[in-house]
């Protein structure tokens, strides 16, 4: 892998097959996920005992069925992804657990379906143990640790500290063992991820938390999870992350617990951007070409119904231009990308604040195809019907043909399940 990212300006192909093709078959706007790039990234963290794919991040039945096939557990943060990793063929039990169910807490769908396919959870709050001990005594369960400290891209991807809602505070520890002890379930995991889209030094900062909380519980551990949060390399000259590194400094943790505790400890990791962001793209049609002031603006059709990590957290996504027809060696000026809603904030190029940037791209007309990229984790998963939009469909590339793995809603799908009263 090179050390660093390059973006092109000008993109005429995924995975073999020509943007302008996927664009006319499918129309637009249309997610693309590359195959290629998912297995890819599942390759690079094979030193890890099990990669739980976050599916939160991409949920598509095809993308799930494909980390299955390569290997993957899943993780399920709703009853809805629990059903959603069925469909996918994900069978609950197994040794690491195919199903990780890991919230901070139950709604009545899934405790019931955890409870009735003995999945198990990764608890994420106190209450989680009381409820799931009094239903089903006798499990093993995770503990989720909040370690005091976290980091994300966005202090709304941030999820540890005390300005988190999420896991088990780290000096709550000695009550929950009480609430286990009263239930008599078992921790035979525990579970520390500090946010999303962090760096490799406060992700490394876990490491220390974990031992000493894994030390508290003691000998029923049998595995640890270094939780998510891997960055990816969204612009132009980013490093990739060091992946040895980090996996190195979690061995070292692990063979520590494994000395103290002498049997074997497994050791998770549990990404959900790292394997599915850089295979997708979002291919959206250049529908108008207009200057307001001293601003140009490319204005396409998709927006952020579809798209909404750059609205909601101010996020940068490489952007490049699928000429229709004609020219591709294309002089670059500065333009700002926007969308087809009826909000001012629909923007692409705009930054956390929502201040305005441009960007500097191709010379494009009408017709010609803008491709959004590194948009396969936390794209589609975020859509909406904003404006009654209709949903993008999602096509798959593998082995240079492309799938189509959701169909663009309808109309009716839009407003299936609405009614006037008589
Ligand atoms: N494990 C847990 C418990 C999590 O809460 C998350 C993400 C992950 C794993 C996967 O994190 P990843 O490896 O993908 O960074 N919508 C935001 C990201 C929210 C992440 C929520 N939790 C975004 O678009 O950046």
């Amino acid at each position: 892998m090179p050390t660093v990212a390059t973006f092109p300006s000008i993109r005429t192909e995924i995975g073999g097959v020509a943007v302008t093709e996927l664009a006319k078959q499918y129309g637009t706007p249309t997610y693309v996920y590359d195959a290629a790039k998912i297995i890819e990234r599942l390759n690079d963290l094979r030193a890890f005992d099990a990669i739980r794919y976050a599916q939160k991040a991409n949920s598509n039945l095809t993308v799930v069925d494909l980390v299955r096939q390569h290997g993957a557990v899943v993780d399920s943060v709703s009853a809805g992804e629990i059903h959603r990793a069925f469909a996918a063929g994900f069978k609950p039990g197994g040794e690491p657990p195919a199903i990780v169910y890991t919230a901070d807490i139950f709604d009545k769908d899934s405790l019931d379906l955890v409870v009735k396919h003995d999945i198990h959870v990764n608890c994420g709050s106190p209450n989680m143990i009381d409820q799931l001990g009094e239903v089903a005594p006798g499990r093993n369960i995770t503990l989720r640790i909040n370690p005091g400290f976290g980091h994300g891209h966005s202090q709304k991807t941030n999820t540890g500290g005390d300005q988190s809602k999420h896991g088990i505070w780290h000096e709550q520890l000695d009550d929950c063992l009480r609430r286990v002890d009263r239930h008599g379930v078992c921790v035979s995991g525990l579970h520390m991820h500090i946010g999303s889209g962090t760096d490799l030094e406060h992700l490394a900062q876990v490491c220390g938390s974990m031992e000493q909380a894994a030390l508290e519980v003691g000998r029923t551990i049998t595995s640890i999870s270094a939780g998510g949060g891997l960055p990816i390399a969204y612009k132009e000259d980013e490093s990739f992350i060091d992946i040895e590194q980090y996996f190195g400094l979690w061995d070292t943790t692990r063979k520590k617990l494994e000395e103290e505790f002498g049997h074997k400890i497994s050791l998770e990791i549990e990404p959900g951007r790292y394997i599915a962001a850089e295979s997708g793209y979002l291919i959206a049609e250049i529908r108008a070409v207009k200057t307001m002031g001293d601003n140009k603006f490319y204005v396409v059709d998709a927006g952020f119904n579809n798209l909404a990590r750059p609205i909601m957290y101010g996020s940068y996504h490489p952007i490049s231009i699928a000429p229709s027809s004609g020219e591709l060696d294309r002089p670059m000026h500065d333009v700002v990308v926007g969308g087809p809603l009826c909000e001012s904030g629909d923007i692409f190029t705009q930054e956390e604040g929502g201040f305005v940037a441009k960007r500097s791209l191709p010379v494009a007309n009408l017709g010609d195809y803008l491709v959004i990229e590194c948009a396969g984790a936390y794209g589609f998963v975020m859509s909406s019907n904003y404006n009654s939009k209709p949903m993008a469909a999602e096509v798959l590339v593998k082995d240079g043909a492309a799938h189509l793995v959701r169909e663009r809603q309808s109309y009716e799908d839009l407003l299936r399940g609405e009614s006037i009263p008589k």
